[in-house]
């Protein structure tokens, strides 16, 4: 009888939300992250997007190698991931919720609040190259995983 082979690509269930520390302080409260502490990968970028305009969408695409978490700093707005067989919305509404996005998965940042500010922390360096920009292409290659 033939085994089952569970592919080990990133699939919705690699997807998840890490509760950062909150320092909480009558002068206001801090969070903080580290790699190697609290998130599974070395950090090589970040980048924040911001001043995004009503009904606006950012982020549709994949990417091979880049690792991320995502957090909202200021304000609200949802992340639709996508394995290629379902979807998932997460809600990022505290700035101490930082979303853990593997590989190969799609997604979308949707429904940005008035004057939000995304934050991403990534493990890779600005690079073109490893960007799945094509929704078509990315369905390709979650079919070969
Ligand atoms: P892009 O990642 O396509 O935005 P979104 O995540 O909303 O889809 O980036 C938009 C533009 O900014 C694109 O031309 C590439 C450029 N860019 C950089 O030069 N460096 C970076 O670190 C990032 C994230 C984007």
């Amino acid at each position: 009888m033939g085994k089952v082979i569970k592919s080990m690509k990133p699939d919705l269930s690699s997807v998840f939300i890490i509760n950062l520390p909150k320092i909480e302080d009558v002068r206001g409260n801090l969070s903080f992250l580290e790699d190697g502490e609290h998130i599974p990968f070395e950090i090589k970028r970040t980048y924040w997007i911001y001043d995004v305009p009503g009904g606006q969408i950012r982020g549709g695409h994949a990417f091979k190698v880049q690792k991320e978490l995502i957090i909202a700093l200021s304000g609200s707005f949802d992340v639709i991931v996508d394995d290629g067989q379902e979807k998932k919305t997460f809600s990022l509404n505290r700035s101490y919720y930082g979303l853990y996005v593997p590989p190969t998965l799609w997604r979308e940042m949707v429904n940005f609040s008035t004057n939000s500010l995304a934050l991403v922390v990534s493990s890779t360096s600005y690079s073109e190259e490893d960007y799945i920009r094509e929704y078509q292409d990315f369905k390709k290659i979650k079919e070969y995983e």
